[in-house]
């Protein structure tokens, strides 16, 4: 087991350092070490996309990637989307239009859909789907989730 290095990463605007091994899982640092629960982790495996993270504005699965890899990047999480006074639109939309299904998902299908939007403010249902393809749902299903992104995209302050 290698030793445990320090890792200066920016979580949600603020720069934290970790005594960390290098290959400790993002995943457990968020959760962990930072105790921000609302990144899940369901499969471990980069298959369910329940751990999803923004780092450096990128959408990944945070159960694969080591902590050595992100060193010294931004990492936003599903605590760092809202402001204190309000929800962020993308929130709203999926609360108001029944996206806002389980704890489990939700989280990660949220930061999907901000990276989408970030990238292309007015998807197509198409566009919507594949950019959330790796956001898997186990129970009531994908339609609401869709309808609720499409329905962020067309508001006028979209983030
Ligand atoms: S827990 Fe990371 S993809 Fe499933
Ligand atoms: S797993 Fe969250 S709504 Fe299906």
């Amino acid at each position: 087991m290698s030793h445990k290095e320090e890792f200066t990463l920016k979580i949600n605007g603020e720069t934290k350092v970790f005594l960390a091994h290098p290959m400790e899982r993002l995943l457990d640092t968020i959760r962990s070490d930072e105790n921000l629960t609302g990144t899940k982790e369901g499969c471990g495996e980069g298959e369910c996309g329940a751990c999803s993270v923004l780092v450096n504005g990128k959408l990944v699965n945070s159960c694969l990637i080591p902590i050595s890899q992100v060193a010294s990047s931004e990492i936003e999480t599903i605590e760092g989307v809202a402001n204190s006074e309000s929800l962020a639109p993308i929130q709203k939309s999926f609360l108001e239009n029944g996206g806002a299904q389980c704890g489990f998902c939700t989280p990660g299908m949220v930061l999907a859909a901000i990276s989408l939007l970030r990238d292309n403010p007015a998807p197509n249902l198409e566009e919507v789907k594949t950019a959330l393809s790796g956001n898997l749902c186990r129970c009531t299903g994908y339609k609401k989730i869709f309808e609720s992104t499409l329905i962020c995209s067309q508001m006028e302050d979209q983030q």
